[in-house]
């Protein structure tokens, strides 16, 4: 009985500071405004087809067009997916595509090696998993458009 006394009475209070500390840590201001910037240009897409399967693989990362999941919101979940979908935009954005997007060619190896989407990506999204079919036809999806881009490229 008195054992049991003296683990509540270390137990409650870890547990109150544990319950502080997560709501104190969503008040921090980085993660917290996932508001989306305006779409200014898209590639021109070889298909829709590749559009579609881009959208569901990469679009939440690489586009101005992310879909933000309730948890999204919740410290500390919100600072990683802050953080990768800001570091995927920089790298790729398919909304910005009147800006340079240097690493735009190097899309479909990315896919064909398994690089992207990141493994970590999949277990919450099931609709980026993409058959061997479909993950061939957004390789060569992939390949058309950036062929297509960089052959535009330097006229604007
Ligand atoms: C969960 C977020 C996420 C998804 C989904 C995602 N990416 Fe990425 N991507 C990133 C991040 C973060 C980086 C930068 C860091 C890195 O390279 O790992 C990146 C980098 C890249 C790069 C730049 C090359 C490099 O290695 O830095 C390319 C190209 C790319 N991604 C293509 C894609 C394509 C194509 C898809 C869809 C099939 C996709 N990504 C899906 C997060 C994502």
């Amino acid at each position: 009985m008195a054992e049991q006394k003296k683990k509540r009475r270390i137990l409650k209070p870890l547990l109150l500071s544990a319950v502080a500390l997560a709501a104190a840590i969503q008040l921090v201001p980085y993660g917290r405004d996932h508001s989306n910037p305006p779409v200014t240009a898209e590639p021109q897409w070889d298909s829709t087809a590749t559009r579609d399967l881009a959208k569901r693989a990469c679009f939440d990362c690489h586009s101005n067009e992310t879909v933000w999941p309730w948890y999204s919101h919740v410290a500390p979940v919100s600072w990683l997916l802050q953080r990768d979908v800001d570091e995927g935009r920089s790298k790729l954005n398919f909304s910005e595509w009147d800006k340079p997007q240097k690493e735009a060619d190097e899309a479909a190896k990315e896919v064909r090696e398994g690089e992207m989407p990141p493994w970590f990506y999949l277990p919450t999204h099931p609709e980026a998993r993409l058959t061997d079919a479909e993950k061939q036809a957004l390789i060569a999806g992939l390949e058309a458009t950036v062929g297509a881009k960089s052959e535009g490229h330097g006229e604007d």
